[in-house]
Formats: C-alpha cells, structure tokens, sequence
C-alpha cells in the first residue's frame, strides 16, 4: 500500500502523506476512528490526531475495502485511475478536544456527476447495504432509542426531510461517500417507519441534494418520495418536521434551523460545533443563538454509530421536548 503512494513532486508531501499511512499501518485497521474520501482524505485517529494527507486514491480504496464488511455483492468498484488528491497537513493540530464535524463550510457550489450506475445496480446496492446495517447494532440501538424518547417527547410528525445525503453513484467511486448515503437512507427511512408505526399517518418524505444525478433522483422517485431544489426544503421544514442530515456543511445545517425547531432533527450536535467554533472563521456569521436555542429546547441521544464505517459520527438525535411545542 505504501508503495504506492506519491506526492506531486514535493518531497515534503510525500514524507507525510507515507507518515500518516505508516501510522495508521502500525495501528491496523481496528484503530481507525474515521476514513473519509471529500476534497482532501481526512482521517481521523484516536486521541484527535488529525492529518490532511495526499494518497493515491487506489491506497485509499484499498484501505477502505480493507475495512468493509465481507460478503457484498455491490455495484462494481469504478477503475483504478491516476487521479491524484492534494496533501495538506495541518500544522500544530494537536488537539485534544472533540473531533470536529466532517464538513464545516462547503468549499464550492455542489453539482450532479454523470450517473455511472444503473438504476437496477443502485436498487441492489441499496438493498444489500440496508439489509447490513439492519442486522447491526446501530440498527437495533436506533430503534431503543426512538422507542424511549418519541412517545415521551410527545412529539408530532407529518413531513420528514432528509438533507445532504450524498450520491449513491460518486463520480470518482468513492466507496465509503456510496455506502453512507445508501446506509444514512436506510436510517432516515427506518425512523419514518417507526413515526408511522406509533401513529398510522403517513408521513409525506421530501429529499434535497443537490448532486443528486438522474439516477439518484430516479431512486429516490421509485421509492414513492419527493425530491426538492435547495432552498426549497428549508423552507418546508416546521414544527412538525422530522429533519435529517448527517455531516451537513455548517451552513446549511444553520439554514434547516433557521426559522423553528423541528419536532426531531438527526445532525451534528451544537456541542461538536461550537468545539470547532473558534479555530473556523468561515462560521463566525453564523446564528449561534439560533443553534444553541434549539440545542436547549431538545432532548437529545447519540446516533448509535454503523462501525467501523463511522456512518453516523458525531450525529445526535434532537427530539423537541413537549413544552417547547
Ligand atoms: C459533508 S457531505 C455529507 C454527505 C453524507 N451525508 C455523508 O455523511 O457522507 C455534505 C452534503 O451536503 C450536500 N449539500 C450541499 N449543499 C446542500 C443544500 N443546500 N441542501 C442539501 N444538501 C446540500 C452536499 O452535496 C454533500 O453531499
């Protein structure tokens, strides 16, 4: 695996681009806290230790698969390409207070890849990962947590959306990029399950990605729900709203909250945001007040995570306690 990385001529990048892979070669797969292909590969280790690294993406993949969970059968994993990512290592970042969350403020404006999967391939994948993820405790944990909270909570729920799911077919085959957003899917419905379950009203779903590419969309339709253009599920979301969204951008989960707080809501919690509110610029123009209001007015439980994938890190679930209704 090592061998195979590069840096882009600089020797310096290459040197810690091998270090960070060294490290977490000496650890073994077991030790990862988070492994997660964006713009950059930022991984996670224990104790806060944080790199930027630049890594051939097979590395990675490979390091991914080494991770995943044995016996799919998935869509084909995309070609090996030469396609290099950018090493940046963040110096003095030593921390140790709580991770940060995955994305703070999107860098560009996101936009649809050209779909490489069938809709039969993404409806397999689906139903291979779900089928996983429901035989897990994260699973099992899910459905003790909505049993204890959403009666107490007496909360109502008629609309629920999901944001920032991600696209079930990356543009660059991102693996573990695929199998969040078919996992955190298969989560977001389950919840709506069991809404439904406890009350026997429908519940109406709403979606909004915007790199959702025509297959995605035509998933999500076949499924029998909405799909919106941002901003318009913003503006859809009220009292009665069952809002979701793992490792939204800080802005655009500061825009689900903007105007109520939702009877549930499943996102990153104020507290791992305001653990990264000093050190990031970029979100100081955000409402504070606004997020820590509703951080108050909810009780709340970690999301039971999908190891070692870390699907739902740093996720917490909100239900709106009754007095706030
Ligand atoms: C950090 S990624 C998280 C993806 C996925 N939930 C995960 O955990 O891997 C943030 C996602 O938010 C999406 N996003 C960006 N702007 C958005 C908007 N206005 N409304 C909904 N989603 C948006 C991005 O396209 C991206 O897929």
């Amino acid at each position: 695996m090592i061998e195979n990385l590069k840096s882009e001529s600089e020797n310096e990048s290459e040197s810690q681009g091998l270090a960070a892979f060294s490290t977490l070669e000496a650890f073994g797969p077991g030790i990862y806290k988070n492994v997660r292909v964006h713009m950059n590969l930022w991984i996670r280790l224990e104790k806060s230790t944080r790199f930027f690294v630049t890594a051939h993406k097979a590395s990675i993949r490979s390091l991914l698969g080494a991770m995943s969970i044995a016996g799919e059968t998935l869509s084909p994993e995309p070609q090996e390409t030469e396609t290099w990512v950018k090493v940046h290592r963040r110096k003095g970042r030593s921390s140790t207070k709580k991770a940060a969350p995955m994305g703070l403020v999107q860098s560009r404006e996101p936009a649809p890849g050209i779909p490489s999967l069938t809709l039969e391939q993404v409806k397999r994948d689906h139903g291979n990962l779900a089928e996983q993820w429901k035989s897990s405790p994260s699973y099992r944990q899910l459905q003790e947590l909505l049993s204890l909270h959403t009666a107490s909570t007496g909360i109502s729920v008629t609309k629920a959306i999901c944001f920032g799911l991600g696209t079930f077919d990356p543009p660059d085959g991102a693996w573990q990029q695929k199998r969040n957003a078919h996992v955190q899917l298969a989560a977001f419905l389950a919840i709506v399950e069991h809404l439904q379950g406890k009350t026997g009203n429908q519940i109406r779903c709403v979606f909004q990605e915007p790199i959702f590419n025509p297959v995605d969309k035509a998933f999500i339709a076949s499924l029998g729900h909405e799909i919106v253009e941002s901003p318009v599920g913003f503006q859809l979301v009220d009292p009665e709203t069952l809002a979701f969204g793992v490792h939204l951008y800080i802005d655009v989960y500061s825009q689900v909250i903007a105007t109520c707080t939702p009877a549930m809501l499943v996102g990153t919690s104020y507290e791992t945001w305001e653990d990264s509110r000093e050190s990031q610029m970029s979100t100081q123009h955000l409402d504070w007040t606004r997020m820590k209001d509703m951080d108050q007015a909810c009780v709340k439980a970690q999301f039971p995570d999908n190891l070692p994938d870390r699907t739902f890190s740093s996720t917490t679930i909100h239900w709106r306690r009754k007095e706030q209704s």
